[in-house]
């Protein structure tokens, strides 16, 4: 099934994406660890995703935690407070709870008492549909301001004995801030594609109502994710290039307008596929997979962040945010950057991640959350000054620049 969204129409509000923000936790599981837990290699993870590490949540931190920080960033960075925001859109496969909603959790946690709050479920998808949502909400009068957060907690959900799944994902957020604007529309395109036929290709089988939660489902193992890679992979390679180029053309844009493609970052192999299909060179892609992993809904609002507070992404240009995910989904934005870049640190400066709380009920705790393959990892020291690394960048630095800080 495919959406088909309009281009607001003269008579709507303008949409301008006017804070970014993110945060990853700061324990890394590197490749060398993962050798020591199940069957692989650097070299094989290496050549085969472009992955050489991704960052593992602390016991403390939970998707609402990091959704969170990554959201407090993007709302000061768009130099607003947070009670100002009108609706609050977190898209995350990995919620706190299943029920209420994780965004109700941020909406408390950042301060706000005004916003509608709600989640979106469409995987690694998640973020760009979310997305939508808060653009349709502005460009109908609905709201003024809408914080959309893209927050996932995958390796509480990894089986770290399958080699196929546990090498690819990591934890973290990512957020922007959407805003009604009366200045003059700038070219944006949205399109959205859903494969129920993919269904079953990346899975997570039990806890829902088909298959509640029991004893049984825990020893069958099938609370942890699931993946076909291979027809994953095809489905990537088949619909990325593809969705991207459709909300290009609905911007009225043509490929070669597009100065930056920040895309899901799932693998080296499938951005290069998307590249050659697009017939453009690998400079105008965003990668930070390399640091990451995929971090699912959170990994295209992560990497715009760290795009923009790289000097990637100037006023006047033209971006496209692009993802697919399980569903199959795929979803792509493509629009006109107007922001200044250079509010970005000033937003990650201000929201120090030991600051937010999310509250718990006072008559309950949780069992330790930590997989007993990562307790190893996460016990280790965290170097001091990995958290932040931004504020030192100089614009307009080669990517991964800022790697060598830990
Ligand atoms: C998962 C993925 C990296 C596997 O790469 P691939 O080149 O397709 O590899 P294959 O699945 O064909 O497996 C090739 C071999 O490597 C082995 N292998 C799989 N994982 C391995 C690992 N971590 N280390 C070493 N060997 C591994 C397989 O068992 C297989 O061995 P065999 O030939 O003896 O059966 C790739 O399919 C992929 O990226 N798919 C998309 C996944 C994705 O993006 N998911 C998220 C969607 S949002």
């Amino acid at each position: 099934m495919s959406t088909h969204p309009m281009p607001p129409s003269p008579a709507s509000r303008s949409v301008r994406l006017t804070g970014w923000g993110r945060y990853a936790p700061a324990q890394v599981l590197t490749n060398a660890d993962l050798e020591r837990m199940v069957d692989t290699s650097d070299e094989w993870i290496v050549s085969r995703t472009g992955i050489r590490e991704r960052r593992v949540a602390a016991a403390h931190e939970t998707t609402a935690s990091m959704g969170a920080v990554a959201g407090l960033r993007a709302i000061a960075t768009a130099g607003l407070v947070p009670d100002e925001i009108d609706v609050i859109i977190l898209a995350t496969l990995t919620p706190d709870y299943w029920m209420p909603s994780t965004a109700a959790l941020v909406k408390e946690a950042i301060g706000n008492t005004r916003a509608t709050a709600f989640d979106v479920m469409a995987a690694c998808s998640g973020f760009v549909y979310a997305y939508a949502t808060a653009s349709a909400y502005i460009a109908a009068g609905m709201a003024r301001h809408v914080l959309v957060i893209g927050a996932e907690l995958l390796t509480r959900f990894l089986d770290y004995s399958d080699r196929s799944t546990c090498i690819l994902f990591g934890d973290g957020a990512g957020a922007v801030v959407l805003s009604a604007s009366d200045e003059a529309a700038t070219p944006v395109g949205i399109e959205m594609t859903t494969e129920p036929q993919g269904a079953y290709m990346i899975w997570l089988p039990a806890g829902g109502s088909k298959s509640p939660p029991s004893a049984e489902t825990i020893a069958r193992g099938e609370h942890k994710i699931r993946m076909e890679g291979r027809e994953t992979y095809r489905f990537a390679t088949r619909t990325l290039a593809s969705t991207a180029l459709a909300a290009v053309g609905r911007a009225g844009l043509h490929a070669g307008d597009i100065d930056l493609f920040i895309p899901h970052q799932a693998n080296i192999r499938i951005i290069e596929a998307v590249a050659k299909g697009l017939d453009l060179p690998m400079e105008r892609m965003y990668v930070n997979l390399d640091r990451y992993g995929n971090t699912s809904a959170a990994s295209v609002p992560i990497a715009l962040a760290e795009a923009v507070n790289e000097g990637r992404v100037k006023p006047g240009d033209h971006i496209v945010l692009v993802a697919f995910g399980a569903g199959f989904t795929s979803g792509a934005v493509a629009m006109e950057w107007t922001a200044d870049p250079a509010r970005g640190p000033i937003g990650d400066a201000a929201v120090r991640p030991e600051d937010v709380r999310v509250r718990l009920p006072v008559d309950w705790d949780s069992v330790d959350p930590i997989p007993p393959a990562l307790a190893e990892v996460l016990g280790r020291p965290v170097v001091p000054g990995v958290e932040l690394p931004l504020d030192d960048v100089v614009p307009g630095e080669p990517a991964h620049a800022h790697s060598s800080t830990r």
